[in-house]
């Protein structure tokens, strides 16, 4: 899709179909045109209104907020992208904040257009390819096309990274394997610039003594891959780490999953996948920071060779984990991968995983959960990513929860002893293996709830949402900003 802004009043612009944002139901509007129509159809500003004798499509727009007009933009291609046109035109006067709305429409428009079909018999092709906006004056202020121009660039960069991530969370678990992972990390860096993949394999894991992670893998037919991608600009300002969980298929191991919540487990490697998307959008962005991605790539399975409840585990940083459920996997295969992700010095550390069911259960489907020990951090983090539209909530560690994880025979266990507040204490959980001096520098966050979700949401279609990658790539942003 090409994205343009031309200096023409919007009747001047030639295009198939104009498009036009009703903003809460005023159809008094002055660019708003078909009066006499809107009696004819009863039409009161809801629901979209395609006319096609006028050539006009209607489409409401609840508020001028980023998000609303992520939702509206959406419903608008979506109402018109089967149509047989080639180009929309709409005005600018939508854009109350110049750069970010314009930012917002194309994140709308290619998140909201996204399909995964490879699987279906029936592929649909679509001939709108131009969507061209009019600078056209509202209440005497001018849009700048530089500002629109960026908007453009920077939407379209954010739905990409976030459609690249839904590809691999959304591709089924007998072709995406840790070893696909790891081919896909390496294309990625051969495409990208500045970015550089190295991939690690079982024996490595061994050298680094990762028993935790290795445990975890044991019963799987495909072996486990430590996945590292940076991302390195010339004199970076900062070095941030993201950690994910790659669980390519979690069947729950031998504390295996009762069938209906086996279903969506090709899901769980939905940190691992957003930390990719987040190196797309750093490189594309360029971004003033040193990244990295730390991927945890594996499967939880069952058989003879599987790990067991009852086994104690030695992870790479001495920490031993009684294993008391083997569903709680995820947090082994991060405890190993955020050790090594310390050896690389941070100056802010972040994971990103499907932890738990609890988290889902707390927050609902649609918010993740952040959780650390920097109060501020926390704070700056959810400030600065709310314009991302990606919903997320601070959880609190406590002392009195911190005790439940204490384990009789080990140093922890791999489950609380109570069953309430299970998405604090996986995350308590995972402060055991952050050293003292990067407890501040470390976030957490729990994406259980919106990774994956069986049916469609706002701007996001049933299955993968990318979730992850646009918040944090908009607190990134943020962050770089403050840098100048
Ligand atoms: N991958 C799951 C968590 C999950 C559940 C993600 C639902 C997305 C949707 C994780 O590995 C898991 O199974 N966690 C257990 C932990 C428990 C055994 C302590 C859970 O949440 O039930
Ligand atoms: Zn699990
Ligand atoms: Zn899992």
């Amino acid at each position: 899709m090409k994205f343009s802004i031309v200096d023409k009043k919007i009747d001047d612009i030639k295009a198939d179909l104009e498009l036009i944002f009703v903003v809460d139901k005023n159809l008094k509007h002055k660019f708003i045109k078909d009066e006499k129509t809107f009696k004819f159809t009863n039409y009161k500003g809801d629901g979209v209104l395609l006319l096609s004798e006028s050539k006009r499509v209607y489409v409401p727009l609840s508020k001028l907020g980023y998000d609303e007009l992520r939702i509206a933009s959406a419903k608008a291609y979506n109402a018109i992208k089967a149509l047989n046109i080639k180009s929309i035109k709409l005005n600018s006067y939508v854009v109350k904040c110049q750069k970010l709305s314009f930012h917002a429409i194309v994140e709308g428009m290619l998140l909201g257009g996204y399909e995964f079909s490879k699987y279906k018999e029936k592929k649909e092709t679509y001939s709108l390819k131009e969507v061209i906006f009019s600078s056209d004056e509202f209440n005497g202020e001018k849009i700048r096309p530089d500002d629109a121009k960026d908007g453009f660039l920077h939407g379209q960069i954010m739905a990409n990274a976030t459609n690249f991530t839904k590809d691999i969370v959304n591709e089924i678990p007998e072709i995406y394997t840790p070893l696909k992972m790891a081919q896909d990390a390496q294309n990625l860096a051969k495409e990208l610039k500045n970015v550089t993949c190295k991939v690690h394999d079982e024996k490595f894991l061994a050298k680094e003594k990762m028993g935790a992670f290795l445990a975890v893998n044991r019963a799987s037919i495909h072996p486990p891959r430590l996945i590292h991608l940076t991302y390195k600009p010339k004199s970076p300002k900062k070095r941030i780490v993201f950690v994910g969980k790659g669980l390519t298929y979690d069947s729950g191991g031998l504390s295996l999953k009762p069938a209906d919540y086996m279903i969506t487990m090709k899901a769980d490697k939905s940190g691992a996948a957003a930390a990719l998307g987040i190196i797309k959008g750093a490189s594309e962005l360029e971004l003033p920071f040193e990244i990295h991605a730390i991927l945890g790539a594996t499967e939880n399975m069952i058989g003879g060779n599987a790990y067991k409840p009852d086994d104690v585990l030695i992870s790479r940083s001495g920490v031993s984990i009684e294993v008391r459920n083997t569903d709680a996997e995820g947090r082994l295969v991060l405890a190993d991968c955020l050790s090594y992700a310390q050896d690389f010095k941070p100056d802010l550390l972040i994971d990103m995983a499907t932890l738990t069911g609890a988290c889902v259960v707390g927050l609902g489907e649609y918010t993740s959960a952040i959780m650390g020990n920097n109060e501020e951090l926390k704070a700056q983090f959810k400030a600065k990513s709310a314009k991302s539209g990606e919903l997320n909530t601070v959880l609190e560690f406590n002392p009195y929860l911190k005790e439940l994880v204490k384990s009789q025979i080990a140093d922890i266990s791999n489950t609380a002893s109570s069953r309430y507040g299970g998405a604090i204490t996986a995350g308590i959980f995972l402060d055991k293996f952050i050293k003292d001096e990067y407890k501040d520098k470390w976030i957490h966050q729990d994406i259980a709830g919106p990774a994956y979700i069986e049916k469609a949401w706002g701007y996001n279609q049933a299955g993968a949402s990318g979730a992850g990658v646009r918040m944090n790539l908009y607190y990134l942003q943020a962050l770089a900003k403050e840098e100048k």
